[in-house]
């Protein structure tokens, strides 16, 4: 657990409050005191305070948002506050540091679930610990019920915790030969998956189709798994009508771009075509978004075996299979 005192910490500023959870292996912090905040916002974490009052309580950490450590210092130097012995640093150079730790253990990761048993695989609780290793995204740690023994960082996998191994362990079942991923962001769950399947076959080829480049450790796992295939800046439009047997669909969550993607390359997948955010209603916007395009496809596709996992159904993200054969 780290106490953390947080200085110049917006309210709106949503991906900061996020990033905080990535300050300790296990997304385990609290904000003990809050100080220069704008007083105009909304309160959100309740413990403003003043300089005085917030350094009498007992923290591990300041971090300090949008003024320079020279500021800060000058500032606690008025109230006769020593630093010397506070962790004093603003979250960008904090968490950089953090993350590069995190990315090593994540290529560590990727080669125990290579060398793992197949019982191993299977077993859910081995591969919720290894993915809790991996990470997952911090906005996890911010629901009501936060996910424990995950480790929460930004470079994480951008799925719900439970969801997503009840799927890997359902995915690790898998033969094939081609697979495409279509909206990649860090890479994050492509390697996981693509490690999944390249167990069961290292003649694989894995394609990660984005429109931006933001991948994470790309050549130390492309080493790992030569089955990955960086194929940066491209959309569903550039892979039309081939065939893949596995398809994975995460990219552009409006309603027209999913069932572009679905129309591109999802309705040739041969064994299986799976969508994320399938109950992620914040897209609904969007002309209905994601979960409007997964109630089109299920009813199209009604013949077909359709699986969904979910631990927030019919509410926040969720992955919805259409398998083929
Ligand atoms: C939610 S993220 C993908 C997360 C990833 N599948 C995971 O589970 O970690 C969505 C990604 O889709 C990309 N994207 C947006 N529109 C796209 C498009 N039309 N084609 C391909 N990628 C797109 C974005 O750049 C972003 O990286």
């Amino acid at each position: 657990m780290k106490r953390i005192i947080t200085w110049g910490l917006s309210y709106s500023d949503y991906d900061s409050q996020r990033e905080l959870f990535s300050l300790t292996a296990d997304g385990d912090v609290e904000v003990v005191a809050e100080v220069k905040f704008i007083p105009s916002e909304e309160e959100i974490f309740g413990r403003r305070s003043s300089v005085e009052g917030a350094f009498n309580q007992p923290h591990d950490m300041v971090v300090y948002f949008g003024v320079d450590e020279a500021e800060v210092r000058a500032e606690l130097e008025k109230f006769g506050i020593p630093i010397e012995k506070e962790v004093l640093g603003d979250l960008g150079s904090l968490i950089g540091d953090r993350n590069s730790k995190i990315l090593s253990d994540q290529v560590k990761v990727i080669k125990d679930l290579l060398e793992a048993s197949d019982s191993q695989i299977a077993d859910r609780e081995w591969l919720f610990n290894k993915l809790g290793e991996y990470g997952f995204f911090p906005f996890f740690k911010l629901v009501k019920k936060p996910q424990t023994g995950v480790r929460y960082s930004t470079c994480g996998i951008l799925q719900v915790p439970d969801e997503f191994v009840d799927f890997c362990l359902y995915l690790s079942k898998l033969e094939c030969q081609k697979a495409i991923e279509v909206g990649v962001y860090k890479g994050s769950s492509s390697y996981v998956m693509a490690a999944l399947l390249y167990r069961n076959n290292p003649d694989l080829v894995y394609e990660m189709v984005d429109i931006e480049d933001g991948l994470v450790n790309y050549d130390e796992i492309s080493k790992l798994i030569p089955a990955i295939r960086k194929r940066i800046p491209s959309t569903s439009a550039d892979f039309i009508g081939q065939e893949y047997d596995y398809c994975f669909i995460d990219a552009d969550h409006s309603y027209g771009a999913v069932m572009e993607d679905y129309r591109n390359v999802g309705q040739y997948a041969t064994k299986m075509t799976v969508f994320h955010d399938v109950f992620g209603h914040e897209y609904d916007e969007l002309d209905g978004g994601t979960v409007r395009g997964w109630r089109e496809l299920k009813e199209l596709n009604k013949d077909k075996e359709i699986i969904e996992f979910s631990k927030f159904p019919d509410k926040w993200m969720g992955l919805g299979v259409i398998k083929w054969t």
